[in-house]
């Protein structure tokens, strides 16, 4: 069947398969290969997009089920040869190893801070715990986006701010 949506602020028209998960109508139809599938429990997180400004895991989410929306990934965040700030604050405060889970990682801090710009640590971490990293600990993580968080709202605090207490410590997030 056809479906009509826009990705990366590109419209698109495509014919599909009903069943055709939005992961892999990105990759393999659009070939947007920075969603990652991580799992087959939908639990990683690796997949996770945003549609109409939320984030969602893009393997559970059939293509269809996106028609007349907004998809964003990762490749299209940054703008003017620009890194989103949340990109570069997760270089900045080295928030990512190998990188597998970081598309998906920053797309759900970008999703989590466009529904509450100021979080508190423990937000960030209950936030993004739908996330999975197995290279960092998470700490960094937390830490790029609170700084983001810093950046936009002009606080300037980063990473060394008074948010970060003590579950600071590299716990899960
Ligand atoms: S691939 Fe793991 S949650 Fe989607
Ligand atoms: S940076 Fe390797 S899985 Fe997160």
């Amino acid at each position: 069947m056809r479906v009509e949506l826009t990705v990366n602020g590109q419209q698109r028209s495509d014919e599909v398969e009903p069943r055709l998960l939005l992961v892999h109508y990105l990759r393999e139809v659009c070939d947007l290969r920075a969603a990652n599938v991580g799992c087959d429990t939908t639990s990683c997180g690796a997949c996770t997009v945003l549609l109409d400004g939320a984030s969602v895991k893009s393997c559970t989410v059939l293509t269809v089920q996106a028609a007349g929306q907004q998809v964003l990934t990762a490749e299209g965040l940054a703008t003017g040869g620009e890194l989103h700030p949340v990109q570069a604050a997760f270089r900045r405060e080295h928030g990512l190893q190998c990188g597998f889970c970081t598309p998906g990682m920053v797309l759900a801090a970008v999703g989590l801070l466009a529904e509450n710009p100021h979080p508190t640590e423990r937000q960030v971490r209950e936030g993004l715990e739908g996330n999975l990293c197995r290279c960092t600990g998470y700490h960094n993580i937390v830490r790029a986006v609170l700084a983001a968080a810093d950046a936009a709202n002009g606080t300037g605090t980063g990473s060394t701010g008074s948010r970060t207490g003590p579950d600071a410590s590299g716990a899960g997030v």
